[in-house]
C-alpha cells in the first residue's frame, strides 16, 4: 500500500492494442492515479519503453535483472495499491493463471496483493480457445477482475470477439473496482496552491517556504473524484500536471485577478496558497546594487480570502493557517474574519511540514467542532477536507 492509496501498475502485454495503453496512462493520471508502466519484453515491439517513460516521468523497467539491489518486484509490489493489465494477450494470461515469474511484470503479479484488472486482447481464435478459457476462469476464481473483451474488428481484416475494450469502459470498471469516490462530479472547485513572490527587482523577490505540495494534493483529489477543477499555481512546478486547468501566477495581486474571474462560477474554493502579507512598494525595472540594497519599504497585500468572502454566494470555503503558537484561537479569528466555512491550521512550529509529504494540524468547523490530526499525509488530508466541503454543499 502507497502512501497516497493511489499507486498504479500498469502491465502491458505484448499486443497492437498496447498503443491504446498510452490514452490509458493519461486517464489514470486525470484521475490522480500516479501510473508506473511495466511492459513485458516483447510488447516494447509494440511500444517503447520511451513513450511509457515519457508519458509517466518514471522508469520503465521489464526485468527483475535491472537494478537487483533495489529489489524493484517486490518493493515496487509493496507500494503498488491497483493492477491493471491492459493489453493482456493469451500467452500473459496463461503465464500469470500458471504463476510463472519470467519477467517483471509476472513477478509483481506474483508479489502484490493489490486489487487486479485484466483486460484481454487477441484474435478471437485465442480468446475461444478452451486453454485460455481456462486460464481465465482460473484467474477469476483467484480474485482478479477479467474483462469481456469487445467484439469488433481484430488486427487485419477479421472481426469479432477479442477487441480491446474502449477506455471509457475499462475507466469505468477500474473506478467501480477501486471504490473511490465520484462524489463530485459537475462540481466546479477552485484551489490555490504554492507561495507568492513579491518582485523586489527583476532578480530578487520576498517569497515563503510553500512547496504548493499540499495544494496539488487537493487539487488532484477534486479532480479524481469527478469535480471540474482550476489551480490557481504561484511558482511551482505545474508540468506534470493533467486533466486540470491551470493559471501559473507569480504575485498576490496576480492571484487576485484569476480568483475574481473564477470566483462566482465556484462551487468549493479551496485557499491553500501560501499569499504574501505585504509587497514592496516600488516594483524597479533596474537591479538594486549591493550597497545600497540595506532596507525594502512594503505595502499591505490584499486579504484575498476576506475579500473574495464578501461576494459568496453558495460557494463552501476552506482556508488554512500556519502558525508557530496559539493555533486553534488564531485559527478560530481568521476563520470569522475571513468568512470561512472551514479552516485547516497547521502546525508550523520548527518548519516541520514545508515540503514534506504529511502534514499534522486541526481542522476547524464552524459549528465549533475540532478535529485534531496527528501526522496524516498530504492526499489523506486532501480528501478529509474534500469529505467536509461536500457535507457543507449539501
Ligand atoms: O492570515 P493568514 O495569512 O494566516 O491566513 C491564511 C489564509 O488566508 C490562507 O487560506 C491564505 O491563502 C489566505 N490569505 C489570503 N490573502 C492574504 C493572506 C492570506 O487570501 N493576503
Amino acid at each position: 500500500m502507497s502512501a497516497t492509496g493511489r499507486e498504479v501498475i500498469l502491465g502491458v502485454g505484448a499486443g497492437i492494442a498496447a498503443y491504446k495503453s498510452a490514452d490509458l496512462v493519461r486517464r489514470l493520471q486525470d484521475r490522480g492515479y500516479h501510473v508506473r508502466v511495466v511492459p513485458t519484453p516483447a510488447s516494447l515491439n509494440f511500444v517503447g519503453a520511451s513513450t511509457w517513460e515519457a508519458l509517466t516521468g518514471r522508469p520503465v523497467r521489464t526485468q527483475v535483472w535491472e537494478d537487483v539491489h533495489e529489489g524493484a518486484h517486490i518493493s515496487l509490489a509493496h507500494d503498488s495499491d491497483f493492477f491493471l493489465i491492459a493489453p493482456a494477450t493469451a500467452d500473459l494470461i496463461a503465464r500469470i493463471a500458471t504463476g510463472r515469474a519470467d519477467d517483471l511484470l509476472t513477478n509483481l503479479v506474483l508479489a502484490s496483493d493489490a486489487p487486479k484488472m485484466v483486460i484481454p486482447a487477441m484474435h478471437s481464435h485465442m480468446w475461444n480457445d478452451p486453454a485460455t478459457k481456462a486460464n481465465v476462469e482460473t484467474l477469476r476464481s483467484r480474485g482478479f477482475v477479467v474483462l469481456e473483451p469487445d467484439t469488433g474488428r481484430l488486427a487485419g481484416n477479421d472481426s469479432g470477439p477479442g477487441r480491446f475494450p474502449e477506455t471509457n469502459r475499462i475507466i469505468e470498471e477500474f473506478d467501480s473496482m477501486t471504490g473511490h469516490k465520484r462524489d463530485l462530479v459537475g462540481r466546479r472547485v477552485l484551489v490555490t496552491a504554492g507561495g507568492t513572490r513579491e518582485a523586489i527587482d527583476p532578480v530578487r523577490y520576498i517569497g515563503n517556504r510553500s512547496s504548493g505540495k499540499q495544494g496539488l494534493a487537493l487539487a488532484r483529489a477534486a479532480a479524481m473524484r469527478g469535480a471540474d477543477v482550476h489551480l490557481i499555481a504561484a511558482n511551482m512546478d505545474t508540468s506534470a500536471i493533467h486533466g486540470i486547468t491551470v493559471s501559473n501566477v507569480e504575485s498576490a495581486l496576480d492571484m487576485r485577478e484569476v480568483l475574481k474571474d473564477q470566483f462566482a462560477s465556484c462551487d468549493v474554493l479551496i485557499m491553500c496558497a501560501a499569499v504574501a502579507d505585504a509587497r514592496p512598494t516600488q516594483k524597479l525595472n533596474e537591479k538594486i546594487k549591493k550597497a545600497s540594497f540595506t532596507s525594502i519599504e512594503l505595502e499591505t497585500n490584499p486579504d484575498l480570502l476576506a475579500e473574495i468572502s464578501t461576494t459568496k454566494t453558495n460557494q463552501v470555503i476552506i482556508g488554512f493557517a500556519a502558525e508557530t503558537s496559539d493555533h486553534i484561537e488564531s485559527a478560530r479569528s481568521k476563520m470569522q474574519a475571513k468568512g470561512l466555512d472551514v479552516i485547516y491550521v497547521n502546525d508550523v512550529s520548527g518548519g516541520a511540514i514545508f515540503g514534506k509529504d504529511v502534514t499534522h494540524g486541526t481542522i476547524l468547523l464552524r459549528n465549533g467542532e475540532d478535529i485534531a490530526l496527528k501526522e496524516v499525509s498530504k492526499d489523506a488530508l486532501a480528501e478529509i477536507l474534500l469529505d467536509h466541503a461536500i457535507r457543507q454543499l449539501g
